[in-house]
């Protein structure tokens, strides 16, 4: 097995626990995701409106499928669906889930298993393509976007949510402090002496976490390539929507009953989107909606 092939077999193995994990405790399936809180705080909306451009009788693809809550969501909504994803123990979620309510899906799914950085995808054929946090894990970013171009029909669109480029430090600050400040799974006195042990340190390894450093062999792989200018290269970026810079770490170490921490990750949300917009705060999450010319390039 080549380096490459371990770390793949490494990073399939990552994802499918995560997925069965996940699966446990919530199907993978968007009309329960969609309350979840952190897809109640930044997420459903942005979904809701992509799932808003697929209608019946659509072919659709998502790259990097995982447990399929999103390719199921897009044949839920009538179209012909397939999901793609390195993992068999995800897409065995994804295709056990899918069995089980079958009956009640008005649109078809198919999974497969393949590997993006070797990407082959037949002509013209699809309708929609979605590509939610996979982008920034694949080394042939190029290739993979020249094929989802040549596989997307004239005018089709293709809708990419992930994120671009390196956390800045200001971010990696403010998420400190809001770390520091917030009831976390961390005790405050574990922070008090995190903040003795790293000092002036402590913000690098923030970062480093908001980037999940360490957490997948390719987290980051196809974090030099600038995916947002690339897809600008091929297609007519119709909309393009900056997520909140520190909202989405903060929701996810945050430990407060819901009632609690729903209004106070919307204020932060609402403030955070501010000073994204006015440039204080960097994000790195993006949402793109680009669509493939009517004519041939
Ligand atoms: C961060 S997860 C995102 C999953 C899903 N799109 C979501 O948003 O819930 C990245 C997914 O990409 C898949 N993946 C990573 N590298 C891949 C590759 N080279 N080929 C196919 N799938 C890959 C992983 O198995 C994983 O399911």
């Amino acid at each position: 097995m080549s380096d490459y092939e371990q770390q793949l077999a490494q990073e399939a193995e990552l994802w499918g626990s995560d997925a069965e994990r996940s699966a446990q405790t919530v199907p993978p399936d968007w009309r329960y995701h969609r309350h979840l809180r952190h897809n109640i705080v930044y997420h459903t909306h942005d979904i809701d409106e992509f799932l808003s451009h697929v209608h019946p009788g659509m072919t659709v693809l998502e790259l990097g499928c995982a447990s399929g809550w999103l390719t199921l969501a897009m044949a839920q909504r009538g179209a012909k669906a397939e999901g793609i994803d390195i993992s068999e123990k995800s897409l065995n979620v994804a295709r056990q889930y899918y069995d089980s309510i079958r009956d009640s899906v008005s649109g078809s799914v198919i999974y497969r298993a393949a590997d993006l950085n070797a990407l082959e995808l037949p002509a013209e054929t699809y309708d929609v393509i979605a590509v939610k946090g996979t982008l920034h894990h694949l080394m042939r970013m190029d290739h993979v976007i020249a094929e989802i171009h040549k596989a997307l029909k004239p005018g089709g669109l293709l809708w990419v949510s992930d994120s671009d480029g390196e956390e800045k430090m200001s971010t990696a600050l403010v998420a400190s402090g809001l770390m520091f400040v917030l009831p976390t799974h961390v005790s405050y006195r574990d922070k008090i002496s995190g903040l003795i042990r790293f000092g002036t340190r402590a913000p690098s390894r923030i970062k480093a976490s908001i980037e999940a450093e360490g957490l997948s062999p390719f987290e980051g792989a196809g974090r030099e390539h600038d995916w947002v200018k690339l897809i600008g290269q091929r297609f007519q970026v119709e909309r393009r929507i900056d997520a909140p810079a520190v909202t989405g770490y903060i929701t996810h170490q945050l430990r407060m009953p819901d009632m609690l921490a729903l209004p106070l990750l919307r204020v932060l949300c609402a403030v955070d989107r501010l000073l994204v917009r006015l440039k204080i705060l960097r994000n790195t999450g993006v949402i793109l909606y680009a669509r493939k010319s009517i004519t041939t390039m």
